[in-house]
């Protein structure tokens, strides 16, 4: 009985959602000429050439950076990549990544319309710091948060850390009734910045398609109407899966000059494409909602172009199914775990564009990172207030 009471009635429902960037923003068009003279290497010609080849390969059309000529010009330790530079990087994470966070959650919580001393857990994600105590720290002084919140802070999970903490927000708001949920996620790439080399390509991919930015949520069960609680998504189910034997695909770590590692570029949408359906059709077949692909919303983490034309073509989905991935992928670039949550924000832009008619009950978020770990969260739409959804009627006509 008593956990019964513990425990919310209802599933968690994303209530908020805010998004944000550094001021910086770079077209993609421009960003060779910008990565070349801020290195020293215009002597690169042929590099260069390929650079700019690449960048149109991935679908990015414009970034915000952090990090600015001005910075790099500060750090000139940032363009030799056998100089020790990981602490002045650190340096500057450690005051912007938790200033950024705190803009994309001040969003969330007016959007949300309730103090902010009324969330009572907080989940943290990024990849740009290893500092502790963390940006889940800073941002308890930030937003005027309780000294009492519950904090879960999650370093380095790569690009599926963003549906990582809503899976975790879930699990808070349906197992503690009345939890309010602030889920954070915040990324800077100044860790990622390095100078140009032959022979590198990975160097080529991380410095085209990665971007930054900070997108925050508020997950919690049982909206309270009376409080102005708006359900937007229903997170229904999530789940997480490891790709067998891929665990080299995508592998980072921490070195003297920021990041390290490898991404198999040509692998990775390979190894999604062979694996994403199987993961969908687990996450469907137990709720008993048959799962016609086109009748879907879709959230898919866009990674690159690459890896969501393969999602398109194993599913062969319509091609508007991907569109909200495909812009956040074009207007922000790569950011990581925030991606999502910005895919997030487009897909209730669109539908509260689009009205009711029409738009897809049922929707999926899908994200990849290294393991190859696949996230899959089944969603469903919450119908504007005033309105009900087809199942709805159904129940209340019978
Ligand atoms: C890398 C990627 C852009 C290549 O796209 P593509 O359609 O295969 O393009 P191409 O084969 O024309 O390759 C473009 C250029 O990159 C080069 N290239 C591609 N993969 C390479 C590799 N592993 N090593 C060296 N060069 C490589 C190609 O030789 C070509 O160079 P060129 O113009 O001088 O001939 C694409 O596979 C991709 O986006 N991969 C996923 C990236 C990723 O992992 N994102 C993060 C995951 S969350």
């Amino acid at each position: 009985m008593w956990r019964r009471q513990q425990r919310a009635d209802g599933p968690a429902a994303v209530l908020a959602i805010g998004t944000a960037t550094p001021a910086n923003c770079v077209p993609q068009d421009e960003f060779p000429d910008f990565y070349f003279r801020a290195t020293k290497s215009e002597h690169l010609v042929g590099l260069k050439e390929k650079f700019k080849r690449v960048c149109q390969k991935l679908g990015v059309q414009k970034r915000y950076l952090h990090h600015t000529e001005e910075l790099l010009d500060a750090h000139p330790e940032f363009l030799d990549n056998a100089s020790p530079s990981l602490d002045a990087r650190l340096g500057i994470v450690k005051a912007a990544v938790p200033e950024l966070a705190a803009e994309a959650s001040r969003k969330a919580i007016a959007e949300w319309g309730r103090p902010a001393a009324d969330i009572t857990h907080l989940v943290v994600t990024t990849n740009s710091g290893a500092h502790i105590p963390g940006v889940d720290f800073q941002l308890v002084q930030l937003l005027g948060l309780r000294p009492t919140v519950r904090r879960t802070m999650l370093y380095l999970n790569g690009c599926f850390a963003g549906a990582a903490a809503l899976r975790v927000a879930k699990d808070l708001a349906e197992n503690n009734r009345g939890a309010r949920v602030l889920v954070v996620c915040a990324e800077l790439t100044v860790l990622l910045f390095a100078r140009p080399e032959e022979g590198c390509f990975q160097t080529l991919i991380n410095q085209g398609l990665f971007g930054d930015g900070a997108g925050a949520v508020v997950v919690g069960a049982d909206p309270v109407t009376t409080c102005g609680e708006r359900p937007l998504f229903e997170v229904v189910s999530a789940a997480q899966t490891i790709i067998p034997e891929s665990e080299d695909a995508i592998a980072m770590h921490l070195t003297k000059g920021g990041y390290g590692g490898n991404i198999s570029a040509r692998q990775v949408p390979v190894l999604i494409g062979d694996n994403i359906e199987r993961c969908l059709l687990d996450a469907f077949e137990p709720l008993g909602v048959g799962a016609e692909w086109n009748d879907l919303f879709w959230n898919v983490h866009p990674g690159s172009s690459a890896i969501l034309d393969q999602v398109d073509a194993v599913l062969q989905l319509k091609p508007e199914k991907l569109a909200a991935s495909r812009r956040v992928l074009s207007e922000y670039g790569n950011m990581f775990g925030v991606t999502v949550i910005f895919v997030l924000d487009e897909l209730r832009r669109r539908m509260e564009k689009r009205g009711e008619e029409g738009a897809p009950e049922w929707g999926v978020m899908v994200a990849f990172g290294p393991g190859l770990t696949v996230e899959t969260m089944v969603l469903r739409r919450c119908p504007a207030q005033g309105t009900s959804t087809p199942d709805e009627e159904k129940l209340t006509a019978a």
